[in-house]
């Protein structure tokens, strides 16, 4: 999928603790996006929140994710969350495969299977992927890869054109900006990522596959990620939550060359 905005995914994880802030919330992020030229934002409430939310969703520059989805069609799979109940009350997005829900027993077979079920309804599924620790060998590569290929074998291959890849290295979740991953290391992974993808097409040249980078992304940081470590968008949960450091961040995203 050819990105022709950087895109902007605030995970708001099971924040915040009222419908009352979940609206403020929004429509900050609504007043944020309005003068933005070069940027998208999608909002990914918890789902509890998603449909009030998009009663008032406005037409441009801001979309509703959802922070998971089922596998399953809708019928008798009490808890389950259709892809298509999503898209049918103003979901435009999904994260798929968050390391959260991994830590859950969330397996790559099931990730496939939920990738697939997004893509059959017309979901953009934001398929998150990345190594818990690091080392020396280089093992992590190919766990990173092992979590590619397998999720990706269980979608027809005609979806692989609209697939968004969130690098989110578990590491680096939820930590001071200073202990983010370095932007230099960032543009390796998304390399490797890039080939990975492409070598699993059998080498379809004409492939693109936007690759967001996630984990403690704030305002100091966010722009080193897009422009040293040729990320195409930003996955943020705890930086997306304050309001003025999230409004400055958009904004220099946006002020980008
Ligand atoms: P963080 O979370 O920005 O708070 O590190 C990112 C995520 O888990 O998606």
């Amino acid at each position: 999928m050819i990105l022709n905005k950087k895109l902007i995914v605030a995970n708001w994880k099971n924040h915040p603790n009222s419908s009352t802030d979940a609206v403020k919330f929004w429509n900050t992020a609504k007043r944020s996006v309005s003068s933005l030229k070069k940027t998208e934002l999608v909002v990914c409430p918890p789902m509890p929140y998603l449909a009030l939310l998009a009663r008032t969703l406005p037409p441009k520059k801001i979309f509703l994710g959802a922070q998971t989805l089922s596998a399953e069609e809708s019928g008798s799979w009490t808890g389950a969350i259709p892809a298509s109940m999503i898209f049918e009350i103003g979901g435009r997005y999904v994260l798929v495969g968050h390391s959260e829900e991994r830590r859950l027993g969330l397996t790559d077979q099931d990730i496939g299977k939920r990738l697939a079920a997004a893509f059959r309804v017309g979901l953009h599924p934001i398929f998150c992927v990345g190594e818990s620790a690091r080392d020396s060998e280089g093992a992590f590569l190919s766990v990173l890869s092992g979590q590619i290929n397998v999720a990706l074998s269980s979608i027809p291959r005609k979806f692989l054109s609209d697939l968004i890849i969130a690098y989110e290295p578990v590491w680096a979740i939820g930590k001071a900006e200073r202990e983010a991953m370095n932007p230099r290391d960032l543009h390796e992974m998304a390399i490797f990522i890039r080939k990975t993808i492409n070598d699993f097409s059998g080498g379809n040249s004409n492939l693109h596959v936007p690759v967001l980078y996630g984990g403690s992304v704030g305002a100091h940081n966010a722009v080193s990620f897009l422009s040293e470590g040729t990320a195409e968008g930003l996955l943020i949960g705890r930086g997306s939550l304050e309001a003025t450091s999230f409004r400055e961040l958009l904004s220099s995203v946006d002020s980008m060359k």
